[in-house]
């Protein structure tokens, strides 16, 4: 028998998937067969403000440029012959994540896998210049978000008695990134959650496990300022950055049955940026 990764009868919910990362998670768990809610807070059809929003630079920016594809993907997916949801999600609202749980479950029928991939990548400052707004809302979205995710999507894996919970950290978390404060400190938060999640999961069938994406090619990837690019895409070993399907590969692995003995790993999806090179 081949060996394949196969997600049929599975349901997913996936945060931040309006773009990038998020969005091609979306798309390769549907391609190994789950039927997939696809969270974020910015959604075509709905482009109201939240508090959350109003204070990223980068949503108002990915906004205005018509980069938002929630709605779009979860119609592909549809194509597919899967079941698929958009749903409009700030994962700092507990209200919100948990009516987005509970609608997951009621209309896809449960919940077996989450990914917590909404994050906030935006705040790039030397210590002297971190903002506190932008301080907070960082631990507010990359490690609150999370907390109050999996919160709510406990109980239906424990019920179950089966859960794969993907965490999405960053080389910024394992190695420090100029500038990063506010987010590698977040980053690094995400792997002892994730940690923590698996020694508490184990008992119930739920497995916990981190992708630590080095350099990706996401649109707000491309943002960046184009000399700092290069000079990350420089300490690859590949010397190039990953696509985000090299992260989505990583996640739906994790989510398989393949991967029924991995639990609070933390998977580097880097290109060997963490080696030593010269
Ligand atoms: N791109 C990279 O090079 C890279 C490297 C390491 C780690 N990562 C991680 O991968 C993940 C995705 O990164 P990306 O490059 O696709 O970023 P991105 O900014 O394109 O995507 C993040 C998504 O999260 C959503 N989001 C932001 N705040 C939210 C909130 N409060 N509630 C719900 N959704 C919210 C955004 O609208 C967006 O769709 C993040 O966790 C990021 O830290 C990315």
């Amino acid at each position: 028998m081949a060996l394949s990764i196969d997600l049929s009868g599975r349901v997913a919910l996936v945060t931040g998937a309006s773009r990038g990362i998020g969005r091609e998670d979306a798309l390769a768990l549907a391609r190994a067969g789950a039927d997939v809610a696809l969270a974020d807070i910015l959604l075509e059809s709905d482009a109201s403000p939240s508090a959350t929003e109003a204070a990223s630079p980068l949503a108002q920016i990915m906004k205005a440029r018509g980069a938002v594809f929630a709605e779009a993907t979860a119609a592909e997916i549809r194509g597919m012959g899967r079941r698929a949801l958009a749903i409009k999600m700030d994962v700092t609202d507990r209200d919100a994540v948990r009516a987005g749980v509970e609608r997951t479950a009621r209309e896809l029928g449960s919940l077996d896998i989450l990914v917590n991939n909404a994050a906030t990548l935006d705040h790039v400052a030397r210590l002297e210049h971190q903002r506190d707004d932008l301080w907070e809302r960082d631990l507010r979205v990359n490690l609150t978000g999370m907390f109050l995710c999996t919160r709510a999507a406990w109980p239906l894996m424990k019920a179950r008695g089966f859960g794969r919970v993907i965490t999405v950290s960053s080389v910024a978390g394992t190695l420090g990134g100029y500038g990063q404060a506010s987010y590698a400190t977040t980053k690094a938060g995400v792997l002892g959650f994730t940690r923590s999640m698996a020694l508490e999961g184990a008992r119930h069938g739920i497995t916990v496990n981190a992708v630590v994406p080095g350099v990706i090619a996401t649109e707000a990837f491309e943002m960046t300022d184009a000399g700092m690019r290069q000079r990350m895409i420089d300490r690859t070993a590949f010397r190039r950055a990953g696509a985000p399907a090299d992260v989505a590969n990583a996640v739906a692995f994790l989510c398989s049955d393949l991967a029924s003995y991995l639990t609070g790993i933390a998977l580097n999806v880097s290109g060997g940026i963490e080696l030593f090179t010269f």
